[in-house]
């Protein structure tokens, strides 16, 4: 199975969660990490399961390398890929657009063939108004606050980790719990 991270970023705390993300998992699990706003998106369609970051800009906007990567992803044929989906936002400052990156996101990859439903995460320990990556009132992937929560994401990030791998029949994470 061919594994990628795929991530846009804007101030760098997308990034670092992918960082974290991908030494959870491990290189033998995670074999290409992309940053979206450098390699065409063209190359995901080769993956069997990719991995995506995204953060929220402009109030209910993709990060920009995400935007300017959408037409292209809009003609990519993504069926038999799977994707999970992480993102970053602010509950506090943009409560009523939470994370809606992740969800605009989602809708897309689905809509171009991915399968997805891996991932998903409970909203308990949020506090926010509204949020476009709300399925069934579950996140439709992992979600990550550094403006407010910073020192909750190693956590979730480990959780999450466990929990795709298990859902996605990965190899076991390097670094184990305790
Ligand atoms: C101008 C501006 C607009 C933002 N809009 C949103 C938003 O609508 N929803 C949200 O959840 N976060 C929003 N954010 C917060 C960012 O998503 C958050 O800071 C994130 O960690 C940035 O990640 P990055 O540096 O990887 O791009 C916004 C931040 C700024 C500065």
């Amino acid at each position: 199975m061919k594994v990628a991270l795929v991530y846009g970023s804007t101030t760098g705390r997308t990034r670092a969660a992918a960082r974290s993300i991908v030494a959870e998992l491990g290189r033998e699990v995670i074999h290409d990490v992309i940053d979206i706003g450098v390699v065409s998106p063209a190359a995901l369609a080769s993956y069997d399961l990719i991995l995506v970051g995204a953060s929220t800009w402009h109030i209910g906007e993709l990060q920009h390398d995400w935007a300017d990567a959408d037409g292209a992803l809009s003609r990519l044929d993504l069926r038999g890929t799977r994707v999970a989906l992480f993102g970053l936002g602010d509950q506090k400052e943009y409560g009523e657009t939470f994370l809606d990156a992740m969800g605009l996101l989602y809708d897309r990859l689905l809509e171009r063939g991915a399968k997805g439903g891996y991932g998903f995460w409970s909203t308990e320990g949020y506090a926010f108004k509204g949020s476009r990556a709300l399925r069934e009132s579950r996140f439709c992937g992992l979600a990550l606050d550094d403006d407010n929560q910073r020192d909750r994401t190693p956590d979730r990030i480990r959780a999450w980790c466990r929990q795709i791998t298990a859902e996605l029949g990965l190899a076991a994470p390097l670094r184990r719990a305790g």
